[in-house]
């Protein structure tokens, strides 16, 4: 049976796993947060759960289509009917409908990562993998106080490009591609409210501000409607500039533009939350979705090398997945 070792249990990483494990490897997942899902994250803060990362996802390759129609059967996922607003560079906010079906997970984002794990994968969280090495034929995985993890015939890399990089010296191809993947940052703001804020619209895009998107996260289906909570996304520029800024002050600041351009009429605030991604979004699809170094069996996934997107996420780790089961084939004919 062949053995994988699969770092990074966000979307691409769990979809990879979940392909092999369908087809008889046997996989184990190293995490090194406590949870799975990645930036497909629900966060708890002050009693309640909220999508600090990943707000929605689109479907539009006919593979992964098929998949959310399997999630939605399973009551993992359900359509975010929103209609969204967009606000100008002036500060105007404007109605901007469309049929767009976006898809959020059940009852928070991270049902469909418990979708993916199924029962056959091996899960390892809280174990951040320092580095990794290659003997004769086999991948040994090197952790915090000494722990080694070893005898994985394939290594799959899913972690974002930044981090994946010092995974990947052994192939100057797949280290190339990691260090020239560029990764912006995000901040994002949570605004918990213990009285209706009154607001008048639940979600908008924003041009030229410092914040790029907001949502009443307690409007998304499945989720308590109270307390009404929102989440902002800084926009890249502006989260670039403040990258080291105080979690508080960026909270407090992005809190401010929301309280003048969108609810002026709400209450104060009960809380405020700021997270910090470092490694939020990537432009740029920089491979044919994964990349497989078939001599090293060493591979790579992630929204990275797909163009961003929960969606590119998934389709990297199914399509390297593929990938290292087609590249089984002629030695189990030869068996
Ligand atoms: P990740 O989810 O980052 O998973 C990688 C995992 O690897 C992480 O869990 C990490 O902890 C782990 N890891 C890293 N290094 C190691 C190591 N050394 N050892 C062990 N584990 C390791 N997409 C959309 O489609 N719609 C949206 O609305 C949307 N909004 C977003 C908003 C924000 C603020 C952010 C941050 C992202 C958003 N995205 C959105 C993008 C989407 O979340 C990602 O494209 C997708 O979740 C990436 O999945 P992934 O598996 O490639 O990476
Ligand atoms: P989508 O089709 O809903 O949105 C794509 C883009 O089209 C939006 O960013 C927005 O600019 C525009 N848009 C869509 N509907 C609109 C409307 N009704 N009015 C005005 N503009 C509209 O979803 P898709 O393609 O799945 O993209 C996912 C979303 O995830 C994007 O908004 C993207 O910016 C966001 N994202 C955020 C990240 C972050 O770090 N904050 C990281 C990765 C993705």
């Amino acid at each position: 049976m062949l053995r994988v070792a699969v770092i990074g249990a966000g979307i691409a990483g769990l979809a990879c796993a979940a392909r092999l494990a369908a087809a008889g490897c046997r996989v184990d997942v190293f995490e090194k947060s406590r949870g799975t899902g990645g930036r497909l994250a629900t966060r708890r803060d002050h009693g309640t759960g909220f999508d600090l990362g990943a707000q929605y996802f689109t479907a539009r390759d006919p593979a992964f289509v098929a998949q959310v129609d399997a999630w939605r059967a399973a009551g993992a996922v359900a359509r975010w009917d929103v209609q969204p607003h967009v606000i100008d560079a002036t500060g105007r906010l404007l109605p901007s409908p469309d049929d767009t079906p976006r898809w959020v997970g059940t009852p928070s984002m991270t049902a469909i990562a418990q979708q993916l794990l199924g029962r056959q994968i091996v899960l390892c969280t809280g174990t951040r993998i320092e580095s990794v090495s290659r003997g004769a034929h086999r991948w040994s995985l090197h952790a915090a106080e000494h722990l080694v993890f070893d005898g994985f015939d394939v290594l799959v890399v899913a972690a974002p490009a930044p981090q994946a990089a010092p995974l990947l010296v052994a192939s100057p191809v797949l280290h190339a591609l990691a260090t020239g993947a560029v990764m912006e940052s995000c901040w994002a703001v949570v605004v918990g409210y213990d009285e209706p804020s009154g607001i008048r619209l639940d979600a908008a895009f924003a041009r030229g501000q410092p914040v790029s998107w907001l949502a009443r996260n307690s409007g998304k289906p499945g989720r308590a409607m109270m307390p009404e909570t929102w989440v902002l996304h800084a926009a890249p520029g502006w989260s670039e500039e403040h990258l080291e800024a105080p979690a508080d002050a960026v909270a407090r600041h992005l809190h401010r533009w929301f309280a003048q351009v969108v609810a002026p009429q709400a209450p104060e605030p009960a809380w405020l939350a700021a997270h910090r991604w470092r490694f939020a979004r990537t432009g740029h699809a920089v491979v044919d979705a994964s990349a497989y170094d078939e001599a090293l069996q060493l591979g790579v996934c992630g929204d990275w090398c797909s163009g961003g997107r929960v969606e590119g996420a998934w389709l990297s780790g199914h399509a390297l997945a593929a990938r290292i089961l087609a590249a089984q084939l002629p030695r189990n004919f030869v068996q």
